[in-house]
């Protein structure tokens, strides 16, 4: 496909993400009926459409429309690209700009400028104030790809030369010992030996930041109540599993959700049990709880434009109650860590201050809010003590 083809195409995907398409289903939708599509021309379509995802409401003021080709235009605009250059008419490219797209588009202002809705953007400087600004900034951009080194497999130094051995080029990140950002070859991971291998596993610096950051000693018990796929309980079982040992325990109130753990924690060398109906006590429960995911908007934008102040309201009453749920699962002395990939303090500090109300006698040891000025997504923890 030439570039003006895959715009027409990102164009076409964008404009029934606009009527409700989720992305990925619309993707999808496109890619099916497109076997003229090589690998490259999918991920550069992906790209086009998760850019003007990041900023939607800034490429519509840009580009003077809301179609997806006029966001398309906005898009071309702020890469400093004309779009005159690929919207030719020729071939499968878009059609020819009219008189009227070339005179369309201004610059975008406030909110708009910072591809927030305005409800979240008075929510997100009241969370952040100082920092929202460069967070929102953030959100813009594509993310960064990060990699957890699997102590179970081999060291720092070992992954880094066997992935640039395929291709794959790393340095390592401050915020997570054994944490490395990608910066070549991102798109050969999933096929590279080292992650077939289990020497490395995507996930991104602040989650690991925050299983590196938990108190695991030899041979603690611990749960990871939300586990989901079970990215974070692999990363506590590497740390603990790779001492004297310790057991992992996973559940997820969607068990579907663990299908993949088995394989994952075969590959990595771990060991990590699944459980149902976890009873306890455990030394140590990690809540890991469903929340906005505004911290991780730059890898999954639509989330900003879905997200409604109902579903955020749903969303803390869900983190909440899994809270409450927990404490009864923790040994008394022990720690309940709580975690979302959030930016909103209604799912964070205020969720916190209203767990202390609600619960006498525990106590906060330590809580931190990641931006991604700190390296990897917008996350916050915070471990919280059962009195003894
Ligand atoms: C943020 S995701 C977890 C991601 C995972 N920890 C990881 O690192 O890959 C939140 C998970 O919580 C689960 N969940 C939702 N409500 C729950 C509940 N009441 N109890 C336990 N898990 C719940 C969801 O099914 C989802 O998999």
């Amino acid at each position: 496909m030439t570039p003006g083809a895959r715009l027409q195409a990102a164009a076409e995907v964008l404009d029934r993400i606009a009527a409700g398409t989720p992305a990925e289903q619309a993707l999808l939708g496109w890619s099916r009926g497109a076997r003229y599509a090589g690998s490259k021309d999918r991920a550069a379509v992906r790209d086009h459409v998760f850019d003007v995802l990041r900023r939607w409401r800034s490429t519509a003021a840009q580009g003077g429309g809301e179609s997806g080709r006029a966001r398309l235009i906005g898009l071309l605009r702020q890469q400093g690209v004309v779009p005159e250059s690929l919207f030719t008419g020729e071939g499968h490219a878009p059609a020819a700009l009219s008189d009227d797209e070339q005179a369309a588009g201004r610059a975008p202002e406030g909110a708009e400028a910072r591809d927030l809705p305005d409800w979240i953007d008075t929510l997100l400087a009241e969370s952040l104030g100082d920092a929202a600004g460069a967070a929102a900034e953030a959100l813009r951009e594509r993310a960064p790809v990060f990699l957890r080194v699997n102590t179970l497999r081999g060291d720092l130094a070992t992954a880094q030369a066997a992935l640039a051995g395929e291709g794959i080029e790393t340095r390592p990140h401050p915020l997570a010992a054994g944490a490395l950002e990608v910066t070549a070859g991102a798109r050969r991971i999933a096929q590279s030996q080292a992650f077939a291998e289990g020497l490395v596993e995507l996930q991104d610096v602040a989650s690991q930041a925050v299983v590196a950051a938990l108190p695991l000693v030899p041979g603690m018990r611990v749960l990871d109540y939300c586990a989901g796929g079970g990215g974070k309980a692999l990363a506590m079982a590497a740390r603990l599993q790779g001492s004297k040992g310790g057991e992992v325990a996973a559940h997820d109130a969607d068990p579907r959700r663990m299908s993949d753990l088995p394989a994952r924690a075969k590959r990595a060398g771990a060991r990590v049990q699944a459980v149902a109906k976890p009873k306890g006590p455990y030394d140590l429960v990690l809540c890991d709880v469903p929340c906005s995911g505004s911290g991780a908007w730059r890898r999954s934008p639509e989330g900003k434009w879905r997200l409604t102040p109902e579903r955020l309201d749903e969303l803390t009453g869900v983190q909440a109650g899994i809270l409450d749920i927990a404490t009864r699962l923790v040994t008394p002395g022990g720690l309940l860590a709580y975690a979302t990939c959030s930016m909103l303090a209604v799912e964070n500090a205020a969720q916190i201050e209203a767990f202390l109300a609600r619960h006498p006698g525990w106590t906060l040891e330590q809580q931190r809010q990641f931006v991604p000025g700190d390296g990897g997504d917008g996350f916050f923890s915070a471990q919280l003590r059962r009195p003894a």
